[in-house]
């Protein structure tokens, strides 16, 4: 059933406890990639042009110690948003207490404020994390409503998604509707064809996509480095090639279980090490045991532009190579543009180093929706049900 959004909600002059993901890369206090920040703005202009009050709250990084502070304040997140709003936003660095309620009280009508690292709270036994109910209940006393904009966090039952949910009245943010709406269609009614293409190193971090989506999609186009360990349980020989041993008997079961509907690479790109400027050979055959794949070959690029002809609703999950070197880049690069090239598709990222790829690689434009969840996405597509979307009320 669809979830109330910010829109169903009456926000003038309310307080709105918005929880967003702004769990993003900071190298020497500077955010390397600001794009969740990016992603929360519709929500937090809809709430300040309606006359609410904006408290935003959000975890960044793992924190059990006082010393995991470090460098994990939300200060810098703080002001990159003020510049992305063109307003000021007023920072609290506590998580409780009488600063964070009187800023609060301060606040006029259309003011954004953000609130400390909600993981400051998991340094005593881990309240934020393990969704104590105290904590959750104080949190929501700040406010009126709650709203959760988070997809990235969706997966987990923390006090700042769940546990504020479970004391107001709660919709969710542009940014989680559009999550919901885009990998949510995808597992529940996809139109057809549907073509996943899956890649990335392990073939157990997929096991539960793959599993889901061999009874949901038409096609599973695998390459990257799980692709070898299929290889190995097919009998072929993968050289150095990241494989996973202890994976071969699923491997086995899941080729089995999805007959023609998975395609493998058919040549790859091998090298001596993981170097940009080490001699590359393509081999279709077994891989010799001084050199290593390290991106789906030539070969691979057209079978799997082929296979992607015609197809409705395309969703993309893993890189097909190692595309943070030129040298390898090239099988993430073609999907990437025969993705591009699909009319009247609907083409989805789910997030992580495939975002990351199509980012890097001079594509974010191209396809229609790229998700902000890593962990969040992939359980999506397993078919779970995700806590921080189910706390939240249906229309
Ligand atoms: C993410 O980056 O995947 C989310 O922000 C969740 O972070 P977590 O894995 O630390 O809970």
């Amino acid at each position: 059933m669809a979830k109330k959004t910010v829109e169903d909600l009456d926000l003038k002059g309310k307080k709105v406890l918005v929880r967003v993901d702004f769990n993003v890369p900071i190298k020497d206090d500077v955010i390397t990639n600001d794009n969740r920040i990016v992603a929360a703005i519709p929500t937090i202009d809809y709430i300040t042009a309606e006359g609410g009050k904006a408290i935003l709250f959000s975890h960044l990084g793992r924190v059990k110690t006082e010393e995991d502070k470090a460098g994990k304040s939300l200060k810098p997140v703080a002001e990159r948003l003020s510049e992305l709003l063109g307003k000021p936003v007023t920072f609290v660095p506590e998580t409780r207490g009488k600063e964070l309620e009187e800023a609060i009280a301060n606040m006029k009508d259309g003011d954004v404020l953000v609130v400390e690292n909600t993981r400051f709270e998991d340094i005593d036994g881990k309240k934020e994390s393990k969704n104590d109910p105290e904590l959750g209940k104080y949190w929501a006393s700040l406010g009126d409503v709650f709203v959760n904009d988070a997809f990235g966090t969706a997966h987990r039952a923390h006090a700042s998604n769940v546990g504020i949910a479970s004391n107001l009245p709660t919709a969710v943010g542009y940014l989680m509707e559009k999550e919901i709406k885009f990998i949510g269609g995808v597992v529940e009614n996809p139109q057809r064809p549907f073509v996943a293409i899956l890649g990335g190193a392990k073939v157990s971090d997929k096991i539960g996509v793959i599993e889901n989506l061999i009874d949901k999609a038409d096609k599973i186009l695998i390459g990257g480095g799980m692709t070898y360990t299929f290889q190995a349980a097919q009998g072929r020989k993968v050289g150095m090639s990241i494989c996973e041993k202890d994976k071969l008997d699923l491997a086995r079961e899941l080729l089995e279980k999805a007959g023609d509907k998975l395609i493998l690479p058919v040549d790859t790109v091998c090298a001596p090490d993981f170097d940009n400027d080490a001699p590359t050979t393509i081999l279709t055959g077994d891989i010799p045991d001084d050199l290593e794949g390290l991106d789906i070959g030539p070969e691979t690029i057209k079978l799997f532009t082929e296979e992607l002809q015609g197809a409705k609703t395309v969703i993309w999950n893993g890189p097909m190579g190692v595309f943070e070197l030129p040298t390898f880049a090239k099988g993430t690069i073609g999907v990437c543009e025969a993705i591009a090239n699909l009319k009247d598709a609907t083409t989805i990222i789910g997030g992580g180093d495939s975002a990351a790829a199509a980012i890097q690689l001079g594509f974010a434009d191209e396809f229609t929706h790229i998700s902000t969840g890593g962990g969040a996405s992939l359980e999506y597509l397993e078919g779970k049900v995700l806590p921080g979307v189910e706390s939240i009320s249906d229309k």
